[in-house]
């Protein structure tokens, strides 16, 4: 039996979607269901690793399923769902929690950066966080996840995972039909282009984050024209005019960020960016990226406010992904109770 390629990823709901999100995986997202059959999830059960108030989360759901929708994602082609709604993103999740091993999610700088100092207080679901976003992509034996850089760690240990299984497991694997012994295919990450880590307007060596508490640290998917500018107007940078080749972008944090989130929103290589912007001092290259910022961004956050006045079509678009996406789950999860060894 071999694994017909299958796109997966996901979008926490955790507020303030911003431009690092739309560069680095939503218009990604949007290219690949073009050649690809594909999976898009609001991984709420991610979300509640921290705290988020109950009365806020249906409203980021929606937040989320409505960016992916204004952004050029076509729910009736492919899949866009909610985790909460397929029950075997946890229930497989706590079947890799027994094949995981705790060194490797002691290794996770995710988890190390979200914990903080505070290691005994955070919650036991953002430590074991990595093996449900394994389950995520594993459950539907998906081949090709496109994420920003900083989730490069959680996929290796996905990697690590379907591998430790299908060891484990080998015999009932094969027993099962899968001649082979790969049961779990290896998901391939694809991280590329010039915006893979979008960094903080404020901070260059920072990452735009959804949790920063400064405003102006990110661009985000709801800002309106005037506030895009604004934030574009006051980024940092630092005195000198750009290069006319990325050599010289090295050492310069925010001069990289800012002709990165201009390739990005351009569709074009920082090569070409500084062919055409070479030699510009940042009093004439920042108006011109937040032009293009507010061309790229603005109809997406048009388009946004007008679906999430429609809830009850969004919750159905979700209803709908979700029984969707259990077709193709139930099977695989099916399987892997008896390669497991349970019964029923
Ligand atoms: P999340 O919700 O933090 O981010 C969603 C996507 O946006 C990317 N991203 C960025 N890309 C470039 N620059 C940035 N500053 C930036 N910030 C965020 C993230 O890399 C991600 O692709 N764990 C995941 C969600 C998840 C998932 C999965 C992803 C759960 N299950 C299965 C893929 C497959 C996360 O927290 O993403």
């Amino acid at each position: 039996m071999t694994h017909q390629e299958r796109v997966f990823s996901g979008v926490q709901p955790t507020g303030n979607l911003h431009l690092g999100n739309y560069l680095g995986a939503i218009t990604k997202f949007v290219a690949l269901q073009e050649s690809h059959e594909c999976l898009y999830c609001v991984v709420d059960l991610h979300a509640i690793t921290v705290w988020q108030d109950p009365k806020e989360l249906a409203g980021n759901i929606r937040e989320v399923t409505a960016a992916f929708i204004a952004s050029g994602i076509d729910p009736k082609k492919q899949i866009i769902f909610n985790q909460s709604q397929v029950s075997g993103h946890a229930e497989l999740a706590w079947v890799l929690n027994c094949v995981a091993r705790m060194g490797w999610l002691n290794r996770m700088t995710q988890f190390k950066e979200k914990a903080g100092k505070h290691k005994e207080n955070a919650s036991v679901g953002l430590f074991t966080y990595p093996n449900l976003m394994a389950a995520d992509i594993l459950l539907y034996h998906a081949t090709h996840v496109p994420v920003g850089e900083d989730q490069k760690q959680h996929l290796e240990l996905a990697r690590d995972i379907a591998q430790k299984f299908n060891v484990d497991f080998a015999e009932t694997i094969k027993e099962a039909g899968f001649e082979e012994g790969i049961f779990f295919p290896q998901p391939e990450p694809l991280i590329q282009g010039p915006a893979t880590r979008v960094m903080s307007l404020r901070d260059g060596s920072k990452k735009m984050s959804k949790s920063d508490p400064s405003e102006m640290s990110r661009i985000t998917m709801t800002d309106d024209a005037d506030t895009i500018a604004k934030k574009i107007r006051k980024a940092k940078t630092d005195p000198d005019a750009l290069p006319s080749e990325t050599d010289g972008l090295t050492d310069r944090p925010e001069a990289n960020n800012l002709v990165g989130i201009y390739a990005a929103l351009k569709g074009v290589s920082k090569e070409e960016v500084l062919k055409d912007h070479g030699g510009a001092q940042f009093s004439a290259f920042k108006p011109a990226l937040a032009e293009l910022a507010v061309e790229k961004v603005s109809p997406i956050a048009d388009e946004m406010k007008k679906l999430l006045n429609e809830p009850a079509e969004l919750d159905a678009i979700l209803k709908d992904g979700a029984n969707r996406a259990q077709t193709i789950a139930d099977p695989i999860m099916k399987k892997t109770k008896e390669i497991v060894g349970f019964i029923g």
